[in-house]
């Protein structure tokens, strides 16, 4: 059996944070400076797929490759690098407790991975990515790995993919090891605790990002006053407040903590030298579409987050779609310059939770 093919397929959905993780304090390991907090989307639109394969027919002058859309994609980076090497040593472990099962770790490994949206457009392509990727290889190497165990590699690929291994509301705890052994996600609350959640997302632009959230980062840690009352003393504040409104399922409170705390990200930003600007006009008349809902509807109904690019993800509940939604087309649809460019990736028009 030399030839035989190893394989193992899996998808992994996008997450988008209300708690946002901006700042590492060891590169190295992608160890967070504080917790974030997150919302899993449904794989219905937004996912992706991951076939992992192995074998002993794989020359082992080629090594590990990732095809990524189609394109062939490097695996050289540190990040990736530290994903494959925790996976195999597991793997190992498992082969030498049990001589009888085939050394797959020593196969050179093969991905392919599908993403059924723009890859780097600010819809965290990264965290469905790496997510997936690890996913795939510990269903490949039969690990017998939790989530939490899979979020501590996937974290390593990309910090916020480790929250993409749980659907529904999910935390990653900053930890305070050394080693990174307590940096890694939960789950806060399953998708069918609060079912009626949902969010649209506004991709005012599909276009690849200015500044990664890697640099932005770094930058942000480097050069911000701001940034250390955000660690200190906003974001410890927000976890607290917005796992008290998934709990209590209370929308008000979850929609002020998830703007609150996309400003204050966008905030620090600004504050970077030279300073970052994700957001455009387009997202600037977003936000001032979302007051205007709000303050029509009488309470608030819709709350908006930005991630490290222009597009806009609005949560909001079902009973609301036609104010949040209707409102949303009419009022960027009459006023703001460039919007025509902007496709709303309306998702049926929104997006439900699912379990992951
Ligand atoms: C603004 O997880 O992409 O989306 O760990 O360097 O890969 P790396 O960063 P990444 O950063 C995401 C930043 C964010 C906020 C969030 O998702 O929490």
């Amino acid at each position: 059996m030399a030839d035989k093919v190893y394989r193992a397929s899996t998808t992994a959905p996008v997450n988008i944070a209300v708690v946002k993780y901006w700042g590492k304090r060891d590169p190295k390991l992608n160890l967070p400076t504080n917790s974030s907090l997150s919302v899993t989307l449904s794989q219905a639109d937004l996912r992706t797929l991951t076939t992992a394969s192995c074998s002993s027919s794989y020359p082992a002058s080629e090594g590990d490759s990732l095809l990524l859309n189609g394109e062939k994609s490097d695996v050289s980076g540190a990040r990736t690098q530290a994903c494959f090497r925790e996976l195999r040593a597991r793997r190992a472990a498992l082969e030498a407790s049990d001589p009888s099962l085939p050394k797959l770790s020593t196969m050179p490994l093969r991905l392919v991975s599908e993403n059924n949206f723009p890859t780097a457009a600010g819809l965290a392509s990264s965290a469905a990515g790496f997510a997936a990727l690890v996913r795939a290889i510990a269903n490949l190497y039969e690990l017998p790995a939790s989530p939490s165990e899979l979020s501590l590699i996937a974290r390593q690929g990309s910090g916020s993919a480790c929250r993409s291994l749980f659907g529904g509301y999910v935390a990653w705890r900053m930890g305070d090891a050394a080693d990174g052994s307590d940096s890694m996600a939960d789950q806060v609350a399953e998708a069918s605790h609060w079912p009626e959640m949902r969010a649209l997302i506004l991709v005012v632009s599909a276009a690849k990002k200015g500044v990664s959230s890697t640099s932005g980062m770094q930058q942000t840690v480097a050069t911000s006053g701001l940034f250390q009352e955000r660690i200190a003393r906003v974001v410890p504040q927000n976890m607290a407040a917005m796992e008290k409104a998934i709990q209590a399922r209370d929308f008000a409170s979850f929609a002020e903590v998830t703007m609150r705390d996309s400003n204050s990200f966008h905030a620090t930003c600004a504050d970077t030298y030279p300073p970052i600007f994700y957001m455009n006009d387009v997202s600037r008349a977003a936000i001032r579409a979302v007051e205007q809902i709000n303050a029509a509807a009488g309470r608030t109904v819709a709350a908006y987050t930005f991630d490290a690019g222009p597009n806009a993800v609005i949560y909001y509940l079902e009973q609301d779609t036609e104010a949040v939604v209707g409102t949303m087309y009419h009022v960027l649809g009459g006023e703001v310059d460039g919007w025509k460019d902007a496709a709303v990736k309306g998702l049926k028009p929104s997006v439900s939770l699912d379990e992951g």
